[in-house]
């Protein structure tokens, strides 16, 4: 049986970090890290989420800054508001919640964002970065995940197959380039791939983003592979009670993997946490300030190391 990944325990960890690293800027530097969520419409999702990032961020001792805008808002006014929050000094990482209303360009959006500033790590300037293995701020949910997949393989992932299921630029393509650049044999797939079933038996890891409740079956899954769960379905069941699951079927899977992720409670509350952490990390960018959590390569050791000690970033 599979060990199931404590996504909420990492993610409080890592908070915890953050937070120490939040309060060494505060004395050391007199910078208060500041996020800038802004929430076009009213989406119930999208709010719980939005309420969710002001409230850790100000745990880990940072400030929030939440804009909400009505839905007839237009791209010229939401530019504008851009605009302003990169020439705000208190404002580190802007994170416009997706998706946007119809009307709105969505790439026009992400790409006015100062990339300084892009804690999403969704401007083509950092995309490009990571695709080409340049320092800049990665997406937190795939970022969350290779953390996840570390502490349980260890920081060395070279030579390892990753099938990645889903080819979004939210999480499938920056989770394909940060384990290339972790050196593994990465197979990207999507809806109209062949044989998904052939390639994910010999993938030592497998991450899922696909938005299809337990799509990948436990029979796919390699003996030993580490699965990772990044969907968040919500599902009627025959008595007419709601669930959520995630896209791949969990109990069959854990039967053969090695470790796996549960939904809830696994990839989830790693999210949020990579996003402070990239909150603090932009902070340090824009001072000039070397930023130790999470430093490249990533260490899974980051867990480990204590608010206090003297560890250098890895
Ligand atoms: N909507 C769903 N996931 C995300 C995310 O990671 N960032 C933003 N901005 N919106 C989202």
């Amino acid at each position: 049986m599979a060990t199931i990944i404590d996504g909420k325990a990492y993610a409080a960890k890592l908070r915890e970090q953050v937070g120490a690293e939040v309060a060494e800027l505060k004395t050391k530097h007199k910078i208060t890290p500041g996020l800038a969520v802004v929430l076009v419409g009213a989406d119930p999702a999208s709010e719980i989420y939005v309420n969710s990032k002001g409230k850790m961020c100000r745990e880990a001792g940072m400030e929030s800054f939440d804009f909400r805008m009505p839905d007839t808002t237009t791209e010229a006014e939401l530019l504008a508001k851009i605009k302003a929050l990169n020439e705000d000094k208190k404002v580190n990482g802007i994170l416009v919640q997706l998706p946007l209303p119809k009307h709105i360009n969505e790439s026009a959006v992400i790409n006015a964002i100062d990339p300084l500033k892009d804690v999403d790590g969704f401007h083509v300037i950092n995309a490009g970065k990571l695709a080409t293995g340049q320092q800049g701020l990665v997406p937190c949910t795939p970022f969350g995940c290779l953390l996840l997949i570390k502490s349980v393989l260890g920081d060395d992932l070279s030579g390892k197959n990753a099938v990645i299921i889903g080819r979004s630029n939210i999480v499938g393509k920056p989770m394909a380039n940060l384990l290339l650049n972790a050196n593994c044999t990465v197979t990207i797939t999507h809806s109209r791939t062949k044989n998904l079933a052939e390639l994910c038996a010999r993938a030592h890891i497998v991450v899922a983003a696909v938005g299809k409740p337990e799509m990948v079956k436990g029979e796919w899954i390699k003996n030993g592979a580490v699965v990772i769960d990044v969907g968040i379905n919500r599902i009627t069941l025959s008595d007419g009670s709601k669930k959520l699951v995630g896209d791949v079927a969990f109990a069959e899977a854990a039967e053969r993997a090695k470790a796996i992720t549960p939904v809830p409670g696994g990839v989830g509350p790693m999210t949020i946490a990579c996003l402070l952490s990239n909150t603090v990390k932009a902070a340090c960018l824009q001072h000039n300030i070397q930023p130790q959590v999470f430093y490249p390569p990533y260490s899974s050791d980051c867990f480990t190391i204590s608010p206090n000690s003297s560890s250098k970033p890895k």
